[in-house]
Parts: C-alpha cells; sequence; structure tokens
C-alpha cells in the first residue's frame, strides 16, 4: 500500500482558529517505547505477509508465465498508471491462509491508481496463481474493486488473464448473486451509468471469461498471448469433433479482423499499455480533484501512533491522540466533549478535506450513542463526509444500562449511519467487537472504504467474554449430576481457540471484510485519497432534520 496521488504538498500553515489537541504522550517514556517496539513487530509481520502476496504464485508458473514474455499484473499496471504516481493497491491479501495457501492475493490485483491524472479503479488477473481463475475470494475481491469504482465514479481497467471461474469450486462462484455473474452486471450497470469499461486482453478469455472483454466498452488484444472464446480447442474438439488452435480460434487477428470482439491489436503488451493510456485520455472523465482547504501537516508524526496504542489491549488509549496524528494542523473542532466521554465527536481537515469524526474512546453508553446520532444527523446536512475509528467492545450491557434504553439509543445510531448519505469511511483502530462494529459503520453499512490496521480485532465478542458465554450456557442446559468440567475446560479452549483464530487481522482481510490492512502512518495519506475521490460527486444531503439527542 503506498501513499495516495498527488496530493498538495503539506505546509505547516494553521487553518485557523480552531482549538488544536495537544498531545499527552511522550516518546521518550518507556511505555511509549515497549509499545513503539510491539508495534513494529506488528509491522514487519504484515510486511512480509504483503511482500510474500505480492510474487503471486509459484516459481514454476512465473518462470512458466515469464517464458511466454509475459508481464506480472503489478508490472502490468506500473506501466499504465502515470509515471512517479502511487497506487492504492486493495485486499492484498484476499485468500490469505485459505485454498491450501496457494492463491496470494486471491489470484487478482485490484487498487487505484492515476491515467492522465484521471482516478481509473484497476482489476488485473494474476495467470501465475490458479491460471488466474477466480476463487471465491477472487469473486468477491472483484466485485468490491467494482463496487467501489461505482460509488467513486472511476473508470474500471481489466487486464484480462484469467480461465474464468475456478471449477472445483464452481458452486461457490457460478450461480448465486454476487458470484461470477454479478461481476457481468456490475460491468453492465457500470458502462450504463458512463463510467468506461476498458479492457486489455492479456492471455486465456474462456467461456464466462469471454465476456470481461465482451462487455467492455472498449478492447484492446495483444497478438499471440490474447485469446477470447466461449470454449476453448478441447471443447470444440468434444463438442464437435474440429481440432483447431487456440490462435486461429479466438486469437487477436480473428477478433479484430473478422468477428469485431477486439477494437484494437496491439502486438506486444507494451504498445497495448501505450494504446490504453491514448484511450483513457480521450475518455472525458473528471481528474484528480484539487482540496477545499490547504493541506497542513499534523502537529505530531503519524509514525508515532504505535507507540501510542497500547501493546496490551486490556489497557485503553486517548483517540484523540491518534486524531491529532491524523488531521491537519492537529487541529480539531470537538462536538459535546463534556458528553457521552467515551466516543469522541468533532471535525476537521484531512488533506485539505473537511471531515466529521467518530473515535471510540472504549464502551458505548446510551449518551455516547445519542450524542453519536446527533452529530452524524449534522454531519449529514452539511455534507460532510463522516470517518469512524473503530475501537470498541459493544454497546454497554446490564441492568441499569436497559433500564435508560441503551437498545433504542443504539438503535437510533446504527439507523443514522445506515441513512446517512454523505460519504462514510472507516478504519479499525482496536476491537470492533458486538453491535459496536455496526455503529461504528461496520461492513455492512456500506462505508465507501474500510480499512484496518495490524492491532485491530473484530468479532462478536472477544475470546475470554465468547468462552465464559458458552460454558455457561451449557452448563445451564445440565443437570446439576451431569456435569463434567473437564469437558467445560475443553470446550472453553475450544472457544477461546475458534474466536481468536477468527478475530485475527488476517482472517478478516482475507475474507475481505475490510479493503486491505494498513500500517497506522500511512491512514492520513490513504484516507486523504478516499476523500478526494469521494469530494468529486459529494453525495446528497439527507432527508431527516436534525434531532437533538
Ligand atoms: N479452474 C480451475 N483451475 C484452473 C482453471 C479453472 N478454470 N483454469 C486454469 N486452472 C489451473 C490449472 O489447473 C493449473 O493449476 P496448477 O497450477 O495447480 O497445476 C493452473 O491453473 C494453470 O493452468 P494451465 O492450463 O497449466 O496454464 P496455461 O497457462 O497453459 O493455460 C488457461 C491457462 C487459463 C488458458 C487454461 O488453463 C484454460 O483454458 N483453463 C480453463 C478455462 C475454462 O474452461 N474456463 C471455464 C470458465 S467458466
Amino acid at each position: 500500500m503506498l501513499p495516495p496521488l498527488r496530493l498538495e504538498a503539506p505546509t505547516t500553515r494553521r487553518l485557523g482558529s480552531v482549538p488544536v489537541l495537544r498531545t499527552a504522550i511522550d516518546p521518550k517514556r518507556a511505555d511509549f517505547r515497549a509499545n513503539a517496539d510491539a508495534y513494529d513487530g506488528l509491522i514487519e509481520i504484515l510486511r512480509g505477509h504483503l511482500s510474500h502476496a505480492a510474487v503471486g504464485g509459484r516459481d514454476r508458473s512465473i518462470e512458466r508465465h515469464r517464458s511466454r514474455g509475459k508481464l506480472l499484473p503489478r508490472e502490468r499496471i506500473d506501466r499504465v498508471v502515470d509515471a512517479g504516481s502511487s497506487f492504492l493497491e486493495l485486499s492484498t491479501l484476499a485468500g490469505f491462509g485459505q485454498y491450501g495457501d496457494e492463491a496470494p492475493g486471491a489470484g487478482i490485483v485490484t487498487g487505484v491508481g492515476l491515467v492522465h491524472s484521471i482516478p481509473c479503479m484497476f482489476i488485473a488477473n494474476d495467470a501465475t496463481v490458479k491460471g488466474g481463475s477466480l476463487l471465491p475470494a477472487s469473486i468477491k475481491k472483484h466485485i468490491r474493486a467494482q463496487e467501489i469504482a461505482l460509488e467513486n465514479r472511476l473508470p474500471c481497467i481489466y487486464l484480462v488473464d484469467s480461465g474464468g471461474a475456478f471449477l472445483p469450486l464452481q458452486d461457490e462462484v457460478f450461480p448465486d448473486r454476487d458470484h461470477f455473474g454479478g461481476t457481468f452486471y456490475h460491468q453492465a450497470r457500470m458502462s450504463a451509468a458512463g463510467l468506461p469499461q476498458l479492457s486489455v486482453v492479456l492471455g486465456g478469455c474462456t467461456a464466462g471469461g469471454a465476456y470481461v472483454p465482451a462487455l467492455s466498452d472498449e478492447v484492446i488484444i495483444v497478438k499471440n498471448i490474447g485469446r477470447i472464446f466461449l470454449g476453448g480447442p478441447p471443447i470444440v474438439k468434444a463438442a464437435l469433433g474440429e481440432i483447431v488452435d487456440a490462435e486461429t480460434l479466438g486469437g487477436a487477428d480473428v477478433h479484430t479482423l473478422q468477428s469485431g470482439v477486439a477494437d484494437h491489436i496491439a502486438y506486444e503488451e507494451p504498445e497495448a499499455y501505450a494504446k490504453l493510456r491514448d484511450i483513457v485520455a480521450h475518455l472525458n472523465q473528471p481528474g484528480f480533484p484539487e482540496p477545499p482547504a490547504t493541506p497542513v501537516d499534523p502537529l505530531y508524526a503519524s509514525d508515532e501512533i504505535g507507540g501510542v496504542i497500547s501493546h496490551d489491549p486490556r489497557f485503553p488509549y486517548d483517540v484523540r491522540e491518534i486524531i491529532a496524528r491524523l488531521v491537519d494542523g492537529s487541529e480539531f473542532q470537538e462536538f459535546k466533549p463534556r458528553y457521552g466521554e467515551t466516543l469522541i465527536t468533532g471535525t476537521a481537515h484531512i488533506h485539505g478535506y473537511p471531515v466529521g469524526i467518530l473515535g471510540n474512546n472504549g464502551i458505548i453508553f446510551s449518551e455516547c450513542a445519542l450524542k453519536a446520532t446527533h452529530f452524524i444527523e449534522m454531519c449529514n446536512q452539511r455534507g460532510t463526509p463522516l470517518l469512524f475509528l473503530q475501537n470498541t467492545s459493544g454497546y454497554m450491557v446490564g441492568a441499569e444500562a436497559e433500564a435508560r434504553g441503551i437498545a433504542k439509543d443504539g438503535a437510533k445510531m446504527v439507523a443514522s449511519v445506515a441513512n446517512a448519505s454523505v460519504p462514510k469511511f472507516t478504519v479499525l483502530t482496536g476491537g470492533s467487537y458486538g453491535a459496536g462494529n455496526y455503529g461504528m459503520c461496520g461492513r455492512g453499512f456500506r462505508p465507501r472504504f474500510l480499512f484496518a490496521w495490524p492491532n485491530s480485532r473484530i468479532a462478536t465478542m472477544s475470546a475470554e467474554t465468547a468462552q465464559t458465554v458458552l460454558v455457561d450456557i451449557r452448563r445451564a442446559g445440565l443437570d446439576a449430576d451431569r456435569v463434567d468440567e473437564d469437558q467445560l475446560a475443553a470446550l472453553r479452549d475450544e472457544v477461546a481457540t475458534q474466536y481468536e483464530t477468527q478475530s485475527d487481522p488476517y482472517y478478516a482481510t482475507s475474507r475481505l471484510w475490510d479493503d486491505g490492512l494498513i500500517e497506522p502512518h500511512q491512514t492520513r495519506d490513504v484516507l486523504g485519497l478516499c476523500l478526494a475521490l469521494a469530494s468529486r460527486e459529494p453525495g446528497p444531503a439527507g432527508s431527516f432534520r436534525v434531532f437533538r439527542m
């Protein structure tokens, strides 16, 4: 994950008279150093996994790919994006630990890059991973990239080199709504919505895969490597007894001279990318926007964030320390600072873009939920995008909280998040447990982007709580004389292992519960890019007035 694209050079100019957050952190203190060292360990692990995923498939597959004179997917993207610009790669660890660990990145590379200053969504198959065929996680990643493109109005560039649906798991990739057919549906709908769909055919496009170029607005095919056909040579032989080689059946000549399935021929890959850039230059699409305010560096270094986050998740940290390292000039106009103090709300700028921030400082109480609802309504009316920094064990439970109506107050917050029409962004900066995940705009609430830090955890509840709950339920269901303490201890261990495994950020990112794991110090730049994309088309104002809570 790289820093974003062409954001203004930061200055140290103050924005105005907005209050500035002052840190209570001393980087020289032993606790800061202990936290920072522990966090450096997490970052090292993350970087290791990212580099491994970026290599692609097995050595043998890579060698074979190269021996055909073909480039790898990230090399292809590099040749298309503007020189010197960066590429925001998404879901790099999709498929991590699944499919026998044989599908790095789920065999597909997606992300946002600039072509002639126009932000575009790239979807590039990695033919070194299972022939670029689409596993369940690949389909999810493909469709997620298309959703992001649709919401942010990005042209799509498909660099196609794929064996189509991963046939051994056909029941998990073919028939359902968000399976393979969903990718074509999105392509057709985006084209209708005026978002150009462009394909470069760099390998196989067989059967279902043939529809990716066929549904594109404009198609380039590379001679000798690009092939498009509904049935490949073995199928044609089996069905018709016809013997035909792949190039004759679906190569560049047949599709540019006879069938018209492709529009342009390139004789080698670099020529295809030059043509593609020329096509993008004439798309008549909006370029990268200018921010409404001059970007200003935070007062405190973002690489201090690792030292802010307690290495023991039982000890909290103040989310204002994170906000102070993310926002312009560390300026934060806090809303209701004395009310519902475990949920911080306020407005700021990131890279010159206005944003309303909600950050957890622990459990969400009724007052926090009411304050959050009020704040979300206000931001929505003002057209200010929302940023959620999640670190919560969830909503308060217990007799007192129930009697005060935590269920209905939490529901107000959840409903306001669901109905807010301004762009929403979420970063998992710590725990994301229970309905706290929902109220703080988890995946189900369709944030435009959702990123997670490598210290984050996501689950219905923590492993400690889950083992107590499940053991108590089992115990309550047994007659007193049938309670077997050894069995209950085994259950406790089993539940703890399950919850620890499933709340791990790598488990989550593998299943695309987020759009990628990012390092804390990258967060400001990544959010700057996301806000810039969203600023090109501000969402309509909401339909509810601001109710005081
Ligand atoms: N489903 C599952 N696995 C597939 C696959 C598919 N659709 N397409 C390719 N693979 C796998 C191969 O089994 C092989 O796996 P391995 O590395 O574990 O041995 C790997 O991808 C590479 O395939 P291979 O045929 O050796 O590579 P190639 O570069 O010579 O050809 C294709 C690549 C994609 C052109 C060719 O494999 C192909 O035509 N695949 C089937 C296409 C098809 O009929 N798709 C139907 C989609 S609905």
